[in-house]
């Protein structure tokens, strides 16, 4: 498991600066006047911090960005960083900045010298979800990473146990996203999960047998080519009253061949990523728990392995899912759906949740539509939909509305079962798919469901993520959970 490193916040005391070990950072404004911190760092490096602020170079830099200053006279860190952010930044610069300081950091500590800064919780966020690192498979001892120190005015007015649920939230996510699927086996998942029952959260597993004797036969056929058994995990938060929690559904497909309808060779090892749905639900699960949310969620994924053999699921076989519509299986590479059909019925049949929203690395095609930037939101209530997209845009974590209705739905009509698990075309693939999830939703939950097959994973580092999993989407649903669940 990844650990987030440690994030401190305590009282500035300017005395200390001149003999701080490791790195030290001042954060200067394109005013270029300098704070307390950067002032005495100043004086004590007979006006290094200055000389740069007034020079080409830091005109030239962009908020968020940072500058090195290597081996400063007068004090004992072997750099001082200057970051260009103005007092009082934007959360989106604040944490620019945070990941900025990542890179120049290093395995050095940091010691922030932030004074008055504002947004410097997130300037600290950025810094840790920046700081993240997969190497479990590597065999050179990990990568040292250094702690972080803020020195703040008011160090009672920061929290760094809620920063930290949300980093080991999203490292959460990204470690079950990254992890190939000789590892993350469905078994191997679904213990990781049971594990955060240390948090405080209920854990269930469900196994093939009881999954049977609910009738989920859409979900089972999915995993009956593989020799990793087919699970149903539930996670409950209790943390509000009496009410109907909200649903939190995952689409965990720990690898995805395609089945019989076998994918190409070029790229399939990405799809050890085909889990990313359930790693969010996941990882939301354990912020909520980590930070004691004052409400009430459910997680459920549905675990399996999409693999061929003598034993799989075949283009044409008609099976029955748990609500008792029967589906004809045209394209078993089209599994995804098939998994989420059974888990969004047995979801509303258990718990008649308040809402609910589904992630799944569903489709290609939403990758052909909004690239990597924006994952497709599908919903059938604009309410739930603008709050969801208002939560994401608050989080910088893009998504973009897609359309559903009855003309689509037709597409999935069939002519020897209830439906069919495609369009039968390439055209209009991701709601295709949405249509398809639709109709194993009641009338009245409101529900959306985000295809996040674009931005799961992606081949280059982002601003807060080096390349592979981002954990996209915990924090944009851990914000919704905490604005409109909680009191
Ligand atoms: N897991 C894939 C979708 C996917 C593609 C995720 C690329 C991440 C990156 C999904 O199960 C799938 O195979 N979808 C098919 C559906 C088609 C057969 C109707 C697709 O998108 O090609
Ligand atoms: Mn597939
Ligand atoms: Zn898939």
């Amino acid at each position: 498991m990844t650990q987030p490193i440690n994030c401190r916040f305590q009282e500035v005391t300017l005395d200390d600066v001149a003999s701080l070990k490791g790195v030290a950072a001042v954060f200067v404004g394109s005013d270029r006047k300098l704070d307390a911190c950067a002032r005495k760092a100043n004086t004590l490096s007979r006006k290094a911090i200055e000389r740069f602020v007034q020079s080409d170079c830091f005109d030239d830099m962009k908020s968020g960005e940072a500058a090195r200053l290597a081996y400063p006279t007068g004090l004992a860190v072997e750099a001082m960083i200057v970051v260009k952010l103005d007092r009082k930044p934007s959360q989106e610069e604040a944490r620019k900045a945070g990941a900025a300081l990542a890179k120049e950091k290093g395995a050095m500590h940091l010691t922030a010298l932030a004074g008055t800064l504002g947004a410097v919780d997130d300037v600290a966020l950025g810094l840790i979800l920046r700081d993240y690192d997969f190497s479990d498979h590597k065999t050179a001892s990990p990568k040292l990473r250094g702690d972080a120190t803020f020195m703040v005015s008011k160090p009672e007015t920061h929290d760094a146990s809620k920063i930290a649920a949300i980093a080991e939230g999203v490292f959460f996510t990204r470690d079950l996203t990254n992890e190939p699927a000789n590892v993350l086996t469905t078994t191997e998942f679904a213990d990781r999960l049971a594990e955060m029952q240390a948090l405080g959260l209920k854990v269930e597993v469900l196994e093939e047998p009881e999954l049977r004797k609910l009738g989920m036969g859409a979900l089972l056929c999915v995993g009956q080519g593989s020799v990793s058994p087919s699970k149903v995990v539930i996670m409950q938060w209790h943390g509000g009253g009496d009410e109907a929690p909200f649903a939190l559904v995952g689409k965990g497909v720990v690898f995805d061949t395609g089945g019989i309808s076998i994918k190409p060779a070029l790229g399939m090892e990405d799809m050890t990523m085909d889990m990313g749905g359930a790693g969010v639900v996941s990882g939301v699960m354990k912020t909520l728990a980590l930070r004691k949310a004052k409400a009430n969620v459910v997680g459920v994924v549905g675990i399996v392995e999409n693999m061929p053999s003598g034993n799989a699921v075949r283009p044409g076989d008609v099976v029955t899912s748990m609500k008792g519509d029967k589906i004809e299986v045209v394209n078993t590479d089209a599994e995804g759906r098939l998994v989420l059909a059974d888990v969004l019925w047995y979801t509303q049949e258990r718990f008649k949740p308040v809402a609910m929203i589904n992630l799944a690395t569903l489709t290609g095609a939403i990758i052909v539509a909004l690239g990597h930037e924006n994952a497709g939101v599908f919903s059938n209530s604009d309410d739930l939909c603008g709050a969801f997209l208002k939560a994401a845009g608050a989080e910088g974590e893009g998504a973009w509305r897609m359309p559903i209705s009855a003309a689509y739905d037709k597409l999935i009509n069939c002519r020897i079962a209830d439906m069919r698990n495609t369009g039968g075309s390439r055209d209009a693939g991701s709601i295709t798919a949405a249509q398809f999830l639709a109709r194993f939703v009641k009338d009245d939950t409101p529900w959306a469901h985000l295809d996040i097959a674009g931005v799961a994973s992606v081949s280059g580092a982002t601003t807060l993520a080096p390349a592979g999993a981002t954990g996209w989407g915990v924090m944009a649903l851990n914000r919704f959970i905490s604005d409109n669940y909680e009191v």
